[in-house]
């Protein structure tokens, strides 16, 4: 009963396709940055690009370089900012022990995610590719960045025609179709998004409703006060102690981690405390969660 439109997925090129070889020569910019790289750069998950290394501090090895030949830096996913992109998500504001132990389960199969395309998660190879001190010293790192919102979030009855682009959507610019149910997220430009741009903007697309029917479910709970979201996740969901802060994060991430809580595909130990928050929900409800949370201010103070 996994929805398969919560995980686009690009399938796999075929068996014997060559591997893309990246333009080396052509420089390229995003908005407000006076960096250019190539594409060959952009692409470089031993040295990443860095479009704003004045809004960060010094990026530590594991987070810059990774460590070959598996342990791809986490900067290339998840940006040197830390404020990821929706298929991998934010780093930013992460307690330490959160992140180290989330990356541990990915390493040890207790944390997978429920794709119905069956592609593997490619945060497992990596998490194999680090020791526990290298992803705790990227995870200091991030535990002190702030985290800024990126998505606008839009309740219709049509969306944007969209594709696949990996593991995201991208507009097609072709025309609109009903939103049927469903939470589409995409960025503002596919080529910024693919230039690995921090500052790209995403609009999350959800039905009209949503984001009251999430509030309902926000406060009290889904069913009753044990649940409701805020005595584990904090006043304004900002986090608590390990409990790791979700207002603000990219929507389409949230709802797939309420799938992957409520399949199971999250079942390292501390993932208890949310089955009894996410058994009883339709898929309808955890779309207008993850659109309320995601529409929630990200930090007590946003930077700008
Ligand atoms: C090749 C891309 C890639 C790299 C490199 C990468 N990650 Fe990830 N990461 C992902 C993806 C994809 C997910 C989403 C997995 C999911 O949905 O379960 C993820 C999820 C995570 C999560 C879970 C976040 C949450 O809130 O649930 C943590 C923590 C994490 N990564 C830490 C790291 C650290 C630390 C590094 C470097 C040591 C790193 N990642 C490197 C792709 C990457
Ligand atoms: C009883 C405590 C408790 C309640 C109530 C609770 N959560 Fe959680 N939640 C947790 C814990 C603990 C984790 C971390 C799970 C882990 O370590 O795998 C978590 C993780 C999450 C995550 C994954 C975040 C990430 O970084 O991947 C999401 C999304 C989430 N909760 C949403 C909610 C929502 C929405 C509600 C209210 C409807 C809620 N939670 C209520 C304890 C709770």
């Amino acid at each position: 009963m996994v929805p398969a439109w919560a995980f686009p997925t690009s399938p796999p090129p075929p068996k014997g396709t060559p591997p893309v070889v990246y333009d080396s020569v052509t420089l390229h910019g995003v908005p407000n940055s006076t960096q250019r790289y190539t594409r060959k750069q952009v692409a470089n998950a031993f040295d990443i690009p860095d479009w704003f290394p004045r809004q960060h501090p010094a990026m530590p090895s594991s987070v810059q370089y990774g460590v070959r030949p598996d342990g791809r830096a986490c900067g290339f996913c998840h940006l040197p900012d830390g404020q990821g992109r929706p298929e991998n998500g934010t780093l930013a504001g992460l307690p330490v022990e959160y992140t180290v132990r989330q990356v541990r389960a990915m390493r040890d199969g207790t944390r997978g995610h429920a794709n119905p395309s069956g592609t593997a998660n490619p945060m497992i190879s990596v998490a194999k590719g680090f020791a526990d001190d290298e992803v705790r010293t990227a995870a200091r790192y991030y535990a002190r960045l702030r985290l800024t919102r990126r998505n606008i979030i839009r309740e219709v009855a049509d969306v944007p025609t969209t594709r696949i682009a990996g593991l995201l959507y991208a507009l097609d610019g072709t025309g609109t179709e009903p939103i049927a149910g469903r939470l589409i997220e995409a960025p503002e430009s596919i080529e910024r998004h693919e230039l690995r741009d921090p500052w790209v903007r995403y609009t999350t697309y959800v039905p009209l409703g949503s984001l009251a029917r999430g509030r309902r479910l926000t406060t009290p709970g889904p069913v009753g006060a044990p649940t409701n979201c805020a005595t584990c996740h904090g006043p304004q969901l900002l986090g608590v102690g390990d409990v790791p802060p979700i207002a603000g994060r990219a929507p389409s991430n949230l709802l797939r981690q309420l799938i992957n809580f409520r399949t199971r595909a999250r079942r390292d130990s501390t993932a208890t405390p949310m089955y009894a928050v996410v058994d009883s929900l339709t898929i309808d409800d955890m779309v207008a969660l993850a659109a309320y949370v995601g529409s929630l201010p990200p930090s007590r103070s946003p930077r700008k």
